[in-house]
C-alpha cells in the first residue's frame, strides 16, 4: 500500500502515533519464552562468537546516535560488556584502532546515511566485525554489513525521527538481552527483560494516549529562547534525543547537559527565562535527580520533570508523568513523551513540522 498521511496532520504525527504498532513488529518473532532471550537470526552469530566479544561500539548519525547511546547503557547494564556509542563520522574519521574482539553495530534509519557507510567501509577494510540495525531492507548500509537487525519499523519520511528511533533502542535492547544471556544474566532477570519488551508496544499506546496533557504543558513553553535538557545515565540519552528533537523542529536553542555536571558551570544559566527540561526515571538515581530539580528551582529555574516516578508534590513546576517500564528499559518509553513535547510546540510556533529548514532526512553527501 502507498504510504501516505491520511487523516493525520502531517507525517510527524503519524509516525509517532504509529510506534505501538512498529514496536510490536520489530519485536514479532524475536521474544523467545523458552530461554527468556532474544532470537535475533539475522545477527548470525554464534554463542561462541558472542562470547568472544570483549567490547561493543555503536555508531550512527543523529538519531541514530543517540538511539546508539541507549543501546550501549542497555549492554553494559544487560550483558556487563564495555559499550559506547560514537558518531559515525567521528569515527571514520579519526583513523579508529578496530579490534577483532570487538563487535561493531552500524545503526542507520535509512541505510543510506553517507558517514555511517564509510564507517562500515572503514571497519571492513581493517577487518572489524560490523552488523546492521536498519530500517530500510535493501539498502546499501544493510548489504555492506551483510547480517543485523531490521527494525520493520515501516516507512519514515518526517525528517524527526520518531519510530525508528524507538525501535532501533528495542532492537538494540533484544541484542543487549541475547548477549546477557549467554553470559551471566539469569534466567529470571532474562523473563523480566523479556516481559518489559512485551509491554512496550501497550505502555507506549498509553504515553501517546496522554498527548493533549503533554501538548498543554509544551504551549506554556512556546516563548522561551532557550532550554535545559538534563539526564543522568539511563536518562542522558534521553535527555539528548529531547534536546535534539525540540532543535530540529521548532529551532528553539536546546541544550542536553549531565545533570551532576549542571553545578559545574551550565547553572550560571538557571534564572527565570530558562526552562529545564529533566528525565527523572524511577530508579536508583531518584534521590539525586530530585536534588537536581531542588537545586534549579532554588536559583528560579522553572523545571519539566519528565518522569516514571512518584515525585513529591509540588516538586517540579509541570510533571509528564508516563507509566513505568522495566528499569532498563524506561530510556525507551521516556523518549516518547520528548517527541510530543517537540512537536506541540513547534506546532504553537507554526513550524512547518514535515520540512525543517536545513534538514535533509537522508544525508548521503559529506
Ligand atoms: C539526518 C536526519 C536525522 C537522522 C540522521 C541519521 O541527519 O535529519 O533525523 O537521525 O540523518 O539518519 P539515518 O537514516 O542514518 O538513521
Amino acid at each position: 500500500a502507498e504510504y501516505e498521511l491520511g487523516e493525520h496532520p502531517d507525517f510527524m504525527y503519524k509516525e509517532m502515533s504509529e510506534q505501538p504498532e512498529a514496536v510490536d513488529r520489530c519485536l514479532r518473532g524475536r521474544l523467545d519464552h523458552r530461554f527468556q532471550s532474544a532470537r535475533l537470526g539475522g545477527v548470525n552469530l554464534s554463542p561462541q562468537d558472542y562470547q568472544r566479544i570483549r567490547r561493543v561500539k555503536l555508531l550512527g548519525c543523529g538519531s541514530a546516535y543517540y538511539a546508539g547511546q541507549v543501546g550501549a547503557g542497555l549492554v553494559e547494564e544487560l550483558a556487563r560488556i564495555p559499550a559506547d556509542a560514537e558518531p559515525a563520522s567521528e569515527f571514520r574519521y579519526r583513523n579508529p584502532v578496530v579490534d577483532p574482539d570487538t563487535l561493531y553495530v552500524a545503526i542507520s534509519q535509512s541505510g543510506e546515511t553517507l558517514d555511517t557507510l564509510a564507517a562500515v567501509q572503514e571497519l571492513k577494510r581493517k577487518g572489524g566485525h560490523v552488523i546492521g540495525v536498519v530500517n530500510a531492507v535493501g539498502s546499501t548500509i544493510a548489504r555492506e554489513c551483510g547480517s543485523g537487525i531490521f527494525l520493520h519499523a515501516g516507512p519514515e519520511v518526517s525528517v524527526a525521527a520518531t519510530k525508528s528511533f524507538t525501535t532501533m533502542a528495542v532492537a538494540l535492547a533484544m541484542l543487549a538481552l541475547d548477549l546477557g544471556r549467554v553470559r551471566d544474566l539469569s534466567i529470571t532477570e532474562g523473563r523480566r527483560v523479556v516481559a518489559g519488551l512485551a509491554e512496550l508496544p501497550a505502555t507506549i499506546a498509553k504515553i501517546l494516549g496522554a498527548e493533549q496533557e503533554i501538548a498543554d504543558i509544551a504551549r506554556k513553553y512556546a516563548r522561551a529562547q532557550h532550554m535545559f535538557f538534563l539526564g543522568r545515565v539511563r536518562g542522558w540519552p534521553v535527555a539528548r534525543e529531547g534536546a535534539q528533537k525540540l532543535k530540529e523542529i521548532s529551532y528553539l536553542h536546546a541544550e542536553a547537559y549531565q545533570s551532576a555536571e549542571l553545578k559545574h558551570g551550565p547553572l550560571a544559566l538557571i534564572n527565570p527565562e530558562m526552562p529545564s527540561v529533566v528525565v527523572v526515571p524511577d530508579d536508583e538515581l531518584l534521590s539525586k535527580n530530585i536534588s537536581t530539580i531542588e537545586e534549579i528551582k532554588a536559583r528560579g529555574g522553572p523545571v519539566i520533570a519528565v518522569t516514571d516516578a512518584d515525585l513529591p508534590p509540588g516538586l517540579a513546576t509541570d510533571v509528564i508523568r508516563i507509566p513505568k517500564a522495566h528499569d532498563a528499559l524506561a530510556p525507551i518509553t521516556l523518549s516518547v513523551p520528548l517527541q510530543l513535547f517537540a512537536y506541540h510546540l513547534a506546532r504553537a510556533l507554526d513550524r512547518d513540522i514535515d520540512r525543517p529548514r536545513n534538514l535533509a532526512k537522508s544525508v548521503t553527501v559529506e
